[in-house]
């Protein structure tokens, strides 16, 4: 759960050496805490064991640029030299600003606008993942408008429910991601990108769902996708030379989760595809991965301020303690959303009084502003208090509001005993940067 470079001194919780109250003081919280030497390692970690296992086959790892991206972090990518998976104009744009190579960017997205498409093709991305029918005609246009020949990938839905939440589950057939393969949409895809000449179609994609242990899910999506790529070398008498199985790969939030690490599931990955290229007489096409959240997740913690404890009574003489933070739902909406579980400790102090029942909330006007529902906290907490809650990396800060106003929190990147802001608190006036007065 605790990202490498965080140790518990004298029972104070230390990042890179730095105490948490050093931490606090000088940056305030609520305040995303990012340990750069995690981020930069487990980034390595991927790309390293991909190549160790598929050697000239192994494709890219694409930094799934959704789970925590901004200028620095995109800085850092360049610099380990993985790629990045963006899906939006704006994701594009901090990629280009932290100076990635565009043909290490794959764009993503099942609603790319016009100019969005544009801008990816005149930059030089290296893919486009095409997720519509419509979008085959956009892209083709905007190559042929660059005097380009566009690499291209299709998004398939294998048919896959994934063991995870609901809302983070993507690739079973009643999404709106991709293409069927079974329902044959996927044929008519394919035949609309060979109807243009500057579509270069280089292989299959699907993503099949987040926070996903073990590697059973993503075994059977690359049975399926390279069964559809012999189909079509069977049809088109050429084999498609990529393929991507997304990201997914989960992490722990609690203690009896246990993060995955590319060791645990590539090498069963790679089986899965030498199995394959045996079974549908294929050669082994380059393989590349998504991850997002197992990369950036464990590294980060938010430190929050107690504000307020109040001992409720539920029913029966039973009290919960409900112990207030400095922020909530704003900076991580995911318990709200996913009933996502964290866990927390007291950041700057040891406590002996007893753990009671608790629930950690935030400071928005609403019941369902919760961060941890149930946890045991010590009775004697109280104002002042530093929280940290560990593993916020991703889709923490990258989904955080302005709900009730209330500006979004910093990252600080801590290093070798050092932090500097790498995305600055807001403020009042950024709250009100985009109010056109009367
Ligand atoms: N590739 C594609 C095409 C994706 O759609 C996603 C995530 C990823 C890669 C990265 O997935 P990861 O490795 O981070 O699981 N907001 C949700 C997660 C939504 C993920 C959407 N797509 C959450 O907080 O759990």
């Amino acid at each position: 759960m605790w990202s490498k470079d965080v140790t518990f001194l004298n029972g104070e919780l230390h990042l890179s050496g730095i105490s948490s109250s050093q931490l606090a003081e000088d940056f305030g919280t609520p305040t995303f805490f990012l340990d750069e030497a995690a981020f930069k390692s487990r980034a390595l970690a991927w790309k390293n064991e991909l190549n160790v296992e598929f050697g000239d086959s192994a494709g890219t790892i694409y930094y799934a640029a959704k789970s925590f991206i901004c200028t620095a972090v995109a800085q850092w990518i360049k610099e380990i030299g993985i790629g990045i998976d963006v899906c939006t104009g704006g994701e594009l744009a901090v990629a280009l600003a932290g100076g990635i190579d565009p043909g290490k960017i794959e764009l993503h997205g099942n609603n790319k606008s016009v100019s969005e498409i544009d801008r990816a093709v005149s930059v030089g991305v290296k893919t486009i993942v095409m997720d519509s029918l419509y979008e085959i005609e956009r892209v083709a246009a905007a190559a042929k408008k660059y005097g380009k020949r566009q690499a291209v990938m299709l998004r398939l839905t294998p048919g896959i429910e994934a063991h995870t939440h609901e809302k983070i589950s993507t690739a079973h057939e009643d999404v709106k991601f991709g293409f069927s393969i079974s329902s044959g949409a996927a044929w008519e895809a394919i035949n609309r990108v060979l109807d243009f000449p500057e579509l270069e179609i280089r292989g299959v994609h699907c993503h099949i769902g987040s926070q996903i242990f073990g590697s059973e899910a993503h075994e059977i999506a690359t049975d399926r996708l390279m069964g559809f790529m012999a189909q079509y070398r069977d049809k088109f008498g050429t084999e498609l030379p990529e393929l991507d199985i997304g990201g997914g790969f989960g992490i722990a939030y609690v203690s009896s989760d246990v993060t995955v690490e590319p060791r645990d599931v590539l090498p069963a990955i790679r089986k899965a595809v030498a199995k394959a290229c045996e079974k549908y007489s294929l050669s082994t096409p380059s393989v590349s991965l998504e991850p997002g959240r197992n990369i950036v997740g464990p590294t980060m913690l938010t430190l929050y301020e107690v504000g307020t404890v109040k001992n409720v009574n539920i029913g029966n003489g039973v009290i919960r303690q409900y112990v207030s933070v400095d922020g909530g739902m704003s900076d991580n909406i995911r318990p709200a959303l996913y009933d996502a579980e964290y866990s927390a400790v007291i950041a700057q102090r040891v406590s002996t009084a007893p753990l009671v029942n608790s629930r950690l909330v935030g400071k928005h006007c609403e019941t369902g502003d919760i961060v941890i529902n149930e946890i045991a906290l010590p009775s004697d907490i109280a104002p002042g208090d530093l929280i940290a809650t560990p593993a916020t990396g991703a889709y923490g800060r990258s989904m955080a509001s302005n709900y009730n106003h209330v500006p979004r929190p910093p990252v600080v990147a801590v290093k070798d005993g050092k932090a500097r802001v790498i995305v600055r608190r807001e403020n009042e006036e950024d709250l009100l940067a985009l109010d056109v007065k009367e």
